[in-house]
């Protein structure tokens, strides 16, 4: 199947066409950074107009850059949720109203789904396998069965990972976003200097929490405002280590409990440096079979969206026109779909 995909969940506006569900054809992202930058995140009025604006122009780029027709494409998959609900809106009305004028079928994807599965425009991954999601929204284990077979084994009781990134980056005075600028300014920084705490690390389940480890930089910059001024590459590196660390520790207790030695690292964080390395470490240490995508594939984009989208349409699953932005979806949510199916 040839497939327009669109995402506009967050602050790129992003379409792609995709044969297959796998082989990616265009990818194109219009990222909003820029503006939301002079404002320390993401402003969501501002993003949604900028989604506006962009959302035509992704979509003709990526036909272009495809050599595809209007006329050619079988169908539409655009993010449905979660992400924030009028950014989501620009992505669904653009969708609808290709499905609509071209009559070709329409399916809106979970953005979380897409990150677990963006791997298969690399290379196929055999079920069942563990999956980590972190992204500026999510910090999620999952058990992975089978596309829309998704279970929770544990997430982030308060902020999530990159969410931890870029408010800790923001606090030693990090230009948005704050994940990238905090990898840049680790890669000099000593990992060991500051010895920061590793949350709910022994608490027996898979759940993560971050927003303590935000205090004890805050805390610690308190004590050593001396820091900002010389140090801050040892604080962010510090800092880093003890992310990827908890990260890795709980994914490797999934794996460990489980018995699945497959696993897929998935969403914006998945870009980090240290957290590549530290995966890989305990991979190449455990016999773990690592799947990690490429940088451009971990971070938002719309190819992603075709890997489910695909699935879904070829297994005859349609949206209507009723599809509404879904602010937040649980991915176990999806097995009411999945059921729709069988
Ligand atoms: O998946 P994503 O692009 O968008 C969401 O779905 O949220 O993830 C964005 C998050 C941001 O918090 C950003 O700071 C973080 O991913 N991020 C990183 C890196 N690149 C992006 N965090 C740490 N290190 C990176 N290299
Ligand atoms: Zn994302």
């Amino acid at each position: 199947m040839l497939l327009l995909s669109l995402e506009s969940s967050c602050d790129e506006t992003a379409a792609a066409v995709v044969r297959d569900g796998r082989t990616v054809l265009s990818s194109v992202v219009a990222s909003q950074i820029d503006v939301h930058a002079e404002y320390g995140g993401v402003v969501p009025e501002i993003a949604s107009r900028q989604h506006l604006e962009a959302v035509s122009l992704v979509v003709e780029q990526a036909l272009r850059e495809a050599s595809v027709g209007l006329d050619e494409l079988e169908g539409v998959a655009v993010t449905q949720g979660p992400g924030l609900a009028g950014a989501l809106l620009v992505g669904i009305s653009a969708a609808k109203g290709l499905s609509l004028g071209r009559k070709i079928p329409l399916v809106g994807v979970n953005h979380i789904e897409g990150h677990l599965l963006a791997v298969f425009l690399e290379q196929p991954v055999e079920f069942p396998f563990i999956a980590l999601a972190v992204s500026g929204g999510h910090s999620h284990l999952y058990r992975v069965d089978g596309v829309g077979r998704y279970t929770t084994l544990g997430q982030t009781v308060d902020d999530a990972a990159g969410e931890a990134f870029d408010k800790v980056a923001k606090l030693i005075g990090l230009p948005y976003p704050g994940g990238v600028a905090i990898d840049r300014l680790a890669a000099s920084g000593d990992a060991n200097a500051i010895k920061f705490p590793r949350p709910l690390l022994h608490d027996g389940t898979y759940n993560f929490s971050f927003s303590g480890l935000k205090t004890a930089v805050l805390t610690h910059l308190n004590k050593h405002p001396e820091a900002r001024a010389a140090g801050l590459n040892d604080l962010a590196a510090s800092f880093q280590e003890a992310v990827c660390d908890v990260l890795t520790r709980k994914t490797a207790a999934a794996v460990a409990a489980t018995g699945i030695k497959r696993l897929v690292v998935a969403g914006g964080v998945a870009c980090n440096s240290g957290l590549r390395r530290s995966m890989r470490a305990f991979a190449d240490r455990q016999g773990v079979e690592l799947f990690i995508p490429a940088p451009p594939l971990c971070a938002d984009n719309a190819a992603m969206i075709a890997v489910p989208g695909d699935y879904y349409l070829s297994t005859g699953f349609r949206s209507g026109f009723d599809l509404d932005a879904l602010p937040v979806w649980p991915l176990d949510r999806l097995a009411a779909r999945f059921k729709e199916l069988c």
